[in-house]
């Protein structure tokens, strides 16, 4: 039987592509949706290739919200699952002095990834299926010093998730929030990140996967950032703000 596409927007993310590699495995079209997607040629290749699956590239800028209509009438087909992989970490001392800065950072983790899940919602309701998956972050869950920009915009794309799952529950659609906790990708290139508590890109493509099956509504990768968060979120505020994590 055929299987219905898959949409990756922010394809050339490693988080992105991991996850189109697997939704091929499992038998699926697949659409990769980028900035300058012509050169994700090899990568589309490579999946056809690979998986003996249909694979097409969709030029796509998740900022240019006036174009996101199109962007999504220009699609082979309505795909019946997307994922969002997009994301822009920044850099929070920039962000602190530079509001045009720090406002692509929100507009890239919320404003624009919102915006084009909004309509594929729209357009899947009126079908009556499909799934949405957001990748957020736990940076979300509490402000933190050294990365709330970036926190704070995803935090309100948490928010958005939830609302979006709450609203479409009864119409065939679900949503998938997605919490990765550390992944080594590009983003943290560099960074000396703990290796108990960091995934790879295959490991969160396989939980996305997983959890579209399952309609996971809201995915620690590694369940022990569930524990983590939790015991973040609840720190007394006039103790959190003389803490440095
Ligand atoms: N790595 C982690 O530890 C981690 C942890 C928590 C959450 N996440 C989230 O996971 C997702 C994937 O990130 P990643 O780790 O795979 O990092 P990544 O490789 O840097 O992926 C981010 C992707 O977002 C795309 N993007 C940014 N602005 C865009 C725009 N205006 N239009 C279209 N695409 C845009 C980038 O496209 P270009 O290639 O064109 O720049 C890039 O491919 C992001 O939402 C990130 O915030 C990552």
């Amino acid at each position: 039987m055929t299987k219905s596409p898959v949409l990756i927007l922010g394809a050339r993310s490693d988080i992105g592509m991991a996850a189109a590699h697997r939704f091929a495995a499992l038998g699926h079209p697949i659409q990769l949706a980028a900035r300058h997607a012509e050169t994700l040629e090899p990568d589309r290749a490579d999946i056809a290739l690979r998986h003996n699956v249909p694979a097409t590239l969709h030029e796509f800028d998740a900022l240019a919200t006036d174009t996101h209509d199109g962007f999504v009438d220009g699609l082979p087909a309505l795909p019946e699952i997307a994922v969002s992989a997009i994301g822009l970490m920044g850099d929070q001392e920039t962000s602190e002095h530079d509001t045009a800065a720090a406002s692509v950072v929100m507009r890239s983790n919320y404003e624009g990834p919102a915006s084009i899940l909004a309509l594929l919602a729209n357009r899947f309701a009126e079908r009556g299926s499909g799934t949405l998956v957001g990748i957020s972050s736990v940076a979300g869950e509490r402000g933190r010093a050294t990365n709330y920009v970036y926190g704070s915009a995803k935090a309100g794309f948490t928010a958005f998730l939830s609302g979006l799952r709450n609203r479409l529950a009864a119409q065939g659609v679900h949503v998938v929030t997605v919490l990765p906790g550390f992944v080594a990708t590009r983003m943290t290139e560099g960074m000396d990140l703990p290796a108990k508590l960091t995934a790879q890109p295959e490991e969160v493509a396989i939980a996305i996967a997983r959890a579209t099956e399952r309609k996971t509504n809201t995915l620690y990768v590694r369940p022990v950032w569930w524990l983590i968060m939790a015991i973040i979120r609840n720190i007394p505020e006039a103790l959190f703000k003389k803490m440095k994590i």
